[in-house]
């Protein structure tokens, strides 16, 4: 018998069903509201109300947990390859050897793009932010690889249908980061083989260069592994809820995920990372004087914000950052580079974790405070930062349309508040 929550509203009562998730986490269903009492719940942002049940990715933000399917973010971190991930992910369980096989095989079978993708490419004006060219490509890849209509009510019928489009976009996503990346350096557009290693592969594809023999540097690959599972998913998160609530009208995988990654762009969420990087840089540039910029990030007449720092749901530390902290020190370390910049981050930490302003509103370092000084030390420019974010979280945003289809959800429209002018008439 499940608890229940009573309303008394209007001289009238009702009670509500609590659901309750496999981790104890408590919800009330609202959903017969408006039916029994004509009332709707808002809540701006969303920072109190559930979308979706899901099996994917569980959080609990005060004591810092992190567990794709059951497994803590850290054991995968440490123990786990990316693909392995993203199957384990997208699939529920983490793959046997014969899976992982003929998924990588699968993988490279789709490891090429249309050539006319290249000349859209070509035509994008240098100065076009990445995650905008990456979008853009993303949804043209649609007209490239037209997909059939799934129907809702034989998606078993389409399960070897949906598995194409999955192995697809893990093929081919690889391919535009690196073609973005590459024709930013003004460097010829190649493709790769996956066989040799999924993460491997991206790696070549991305730092190979003509006429020298690409030399695999273990680190970067290590390192390149980590955070791109450190991203892979993050349950409700601004850029998933958009990939779900895009495909819950049944538009495409393709095109859903090229609306997540226009989401992921913006600063106070993928973004960020690029942010973290130029305040840092910026902090440098003047001397290194954290204090005034801790100042500045109190000051609430100032737009200024210390970026990587705050969570919706963490309220205490993104277990992720951690894991990237320590992972930055041993990368530079591994690559004998003297970064300052690492040094300025750790200080406004310390700072920031001494300061009543932070401690009493929870604002601890998050997954962008650290990633982009590793993606710094690897040669990726700073305009690539988001973009890297968005090729770890490809697998997630994959899990939880697959998720969002096979579970049949219906299509996303949330109610409003109607505030504005009553009725009037047009008067010539
Ligand atoms: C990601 O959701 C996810 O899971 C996202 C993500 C993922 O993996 O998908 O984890 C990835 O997006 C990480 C977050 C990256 N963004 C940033 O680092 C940008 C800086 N941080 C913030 O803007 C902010 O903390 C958010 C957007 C992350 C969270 O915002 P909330 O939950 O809406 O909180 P809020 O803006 O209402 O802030 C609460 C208070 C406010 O002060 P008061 O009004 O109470 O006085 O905290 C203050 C804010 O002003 N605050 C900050 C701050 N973040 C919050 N003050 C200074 N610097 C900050 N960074």
């Amino acid at each position: 018998m499940s608890e229940k929550a009573k309303l008394i509203f209007d001289g009238k009562e009702h009670l509500f069903d609590v659901v309750k998730g496999s981790e104890s986490e408590k919800a009330l269903d609202v959903s017969s509201l408006r039916s029994d009492l004509d009332l709707i719940t808002i809540d701006p942002g969303f920072k109190n109300t559930g979308s979706c049940k899901s099996a994917i990715t569980f959080l609990d933000g005060e004591k810092g947990i992190l567990r794709y399917r059951g497994y803590s973010i850290e054991d995968l971190a440490k123990n786990a390859d990316f693909l392995q991930v993203a199957f384990l992910l997208i699939y529920g369980e983490l793959p046997t050897n014969e899976e992982y096989v003929k998924f990588l095989n699968d993988i490279n079978e789709n490891a090429i793009v249309d050539e006319d993708l290249r000349k859209i490419l070509e035509n994008f004006p240098k100065s076009a932010h990445p995650m905008g060219i990456l979008s853009s490509l993303t949804s043209a890849l649609i007209a490239f690889n037209p997909e059939k209509k799934m129907s809702l009510k034989n998606i078993e019928d389409d399960r070897e249908y949906m598995y194409n489009s999955i192995v697809k976009l893990l093929a081919k996503i690889p391919i535009l980061v690196a073609w973005v990346h590459r024709r930013r350096k003004g460097l010829p557009l190649n493709y790769g083989d996956y066989t040799a290693g999924y993460v491997e592969n991206i790696t070549k594809m991305m730092f190979q260069v003509p006429n020298q023999d690409y030399i695999e540097n273990k680190t970067v690959i290590n390192a390149m592994n980590k955070l791109l599972i450190l991203h892979a998913d993050h349950e409700q998160n601004c850029s998933t809820s958009t990939v779900r609530i895009v495909g819950s009208s049944e538009a495409s995988l393709f095109a859903s995920v090229s609306a997540g990654i226009s989401a992921l762009w913006g600063r106070l969420h993928g973004g960020a990372n690029q942010a973290v990087l130029e305040m840092l840089e910026a902090i440098k540039n003047d001397g290194g004087d954290t204090k005034k910029y801790m100042s500045k990030a109190k000051d609430k007449s100032d737009p200024f914000r210390l970026m990587g720092f705050g969570h919706r749901v963490y309220k205490n530390f993104d277990p992720r950052a951690k894991i990237i902290k320590v992972a930055a020190h041993e990368v530079l370390k591994d690559l004998g580079i003297d970064d300052p910049i690492l040094d300025i981050a750790k200080s406004l930490e310390q700072e920031a974790l001494n300061d009543p302003y932070f401690t009493q509103r929870k604002l601890y370092p998050n997954v962008d405070f650290y990633s982009g000084i590793i993606y710094k030390a690897l040669k990726i420019p700073k305009e690539m930062f988001t973009v890297m974010f968005a090729l770890g979280r490809v697998p997630g945003w994959i899990a939880h349309w697959r998720e969002m289809r096979m579970n049949n959800d219906p299509i996303g429209r949330p109610r409003q508040v109607y505030v504005g002018s009553t009725h009037r008439t047009f008067k010539t």
